[in-house]
């Protein structure tokens, strides 16, 4: 694809997708991701995100209805992480007690009762922040312990949210596949609990409750967007680093509309893109992207995909496009200084770049060829997820108040 001087921004097309089918769904169905909100809906500050409809945008835009999901209200923790944190955490708990989950509250879970079965337990993960922050919370409330690896050169104010959660945190030296390494071999040491938001061979079952956990944002959206509309979303814009919360999304979508399910986006930045490289690479097995992968979408700054999203994506997403990171800033300054009538939405890093993407692939006529490849018109209905708000305050205001990364066509 065409590129300018300084703003790139290149798709892949999925050629490994396959025809309509439940295949590799199995986790998903619609059965199972209500028992997930069951539990998760006993926390006592649950409350959906709001969807937020930006229409004014989708005008100047010329697409059909723009609707953003705002996880970054999401149980006061500014990210969509700790639905999986929650859900992984509370499965394995209810699984050490012998009890089906669906028949347990948050509060039962706690109790001293369960705490003299389980003993005291320490959850080990490793995370960019949002996941380690969710899985920081979810222990806290359950009275039980986490600790944290974070990658080298993670933000201060990243590391000090996950620390006022209760949990031990230390930035390692490794980035963020070689952490989550460090995190395993720790954990099998010392008896700790890994609960990783990505799966490799050997290790499925917690991934899998975490991406499960995740869906419940899509079922949310499918029901709020019945307000506005009876129409399924055309298009779903997908923010990847492992890819766990892009298939877990996806994977609801498919069971929910089928045969008319959107079409599936995935999006990554260029330094971390292995979801990309793989669709390039059209082999079955996926590529694994390595070094430091210094941009600021620090949520989306993995290299090696989850074993099992990646499984589901191959089957369903219609292209990966990698992005630089002055995408993500124009996302930040788009949602957070709306057109009249719209709402600001405050969307941090990783959460903004969709948007950026969107505001390119209307404006750019070098993208032309995505854009009608991805049948993106007057007719589109497009959902984008706001996967996180200002969790690093101080980027965030260099960014939309200073204008750090500008959009630079020239
Ligand atoms: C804000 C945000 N958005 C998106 C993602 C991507 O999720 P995944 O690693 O499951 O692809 C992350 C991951 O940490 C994140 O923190």
């Amino acid at each position: 694809m065409q590129q300018t001087n300084t703003l790139t921004i290149d798709m892949h097309v999925n050629q490994l997708k396959k025809p309509f089918s439940l295949d590799v769904l199995s986790g998903f169905s619609l059965n199972e991701i209500n028992n997930v909100v069951k539990f998760q809906i006993t926390h006592p500050s649950y409350a959906p995100t709001p969807l937020v409809r930006l229409s004014a945008l989708a005008g100047s835009l010329g697409f059909k209805e723009i609707f953003v999901k705002n996880e970054a209200e999401r149980f006061g923790l500014n990210a969509f992480k700790v639905l999986g944190g929650i859900y992984g955490v509370g499965q394995y708990l209810a699984n050490r007690l012998g009890r089906d989950i669906a028949t347990l509250t948050f509060d039962e879970l706690k109790s001293p009762e369960v705490k003299k079965i389980t003993g005291e337990i320490t959850f080990i993960s490793a995370t960019d922040g949002n996941h380690g922050r969710g899985i920081a919370w979810a222990a806290r409330e359950l009275g039980h312990k986490a600790m944290i690896y974070m990658p080298k050169g993670s933000s201060l104010n990243r590391f000090k949210a996950i620390e006022s959660e209760g949990a031990i945190v230390e930035i390692t030296e490794f980035n963020y596949d070689d952490s989550v390494r460090l995190a395993a071999s720790n954990a099998a040491e010392n008896g700790w609990v890994v609960v990783q938001d990505t799966a490799w061979d050997g290790y499925e079952e917690i991934p899998l409750w975490i991406m499960q956990g995740y869906a419940t944002l899509a079922k949310e959206a499918v029901e709020q967007m019945k307000a506005f509309t009876e129409e399924p979303p055309t298009h779903v814009f997908l923010q990847a680093g492992v890819g766990s919360f892009a298939a877990g999304i996806a994977a609801f979508f498919i069971q929910y509309y089928q045969e008319k399910h959107p079409k599936i986006i995935v999006v990554e930045p260029h330094l971390a893109n292995c979801y990309y490289q793989s669709f390039a690479s059209n082999d079955e097995s996926f590529q694994v992207v390595g070094g430091e992968m210094n941009t600021i979408m620090a949520g989306l700054a993995c290299g090696e995909p989850n074993k099992r999203a990646w499984q589901i994506l191959r089957h369903y997403a219609e292209v990966a496009f990698t992005c630089d990171d002055q995408i993500s800033a124009l996302g930040m300054r788009i949602l957070g200084n709306p057109l009249a009538e719209d709402s600001p939405i405050t969307s941090g890093e990783s959460g903004a770049v969709t948007t950026g993407l969107l505001y390119c692939l209307a404006k750019e006529a070098w993208l032309n060829s995505a854009k009608q490849h991805l049948d993106l018109n007057q007719h589109s209905r497009i959902l984008l997820i706001n996967t996180e708000g200002d969790t690093d305050t101080e980027h965030y205001r260099k960014i939309v108040w200073e204008g750090k990364y500008p959009y630079s066509k020239n």
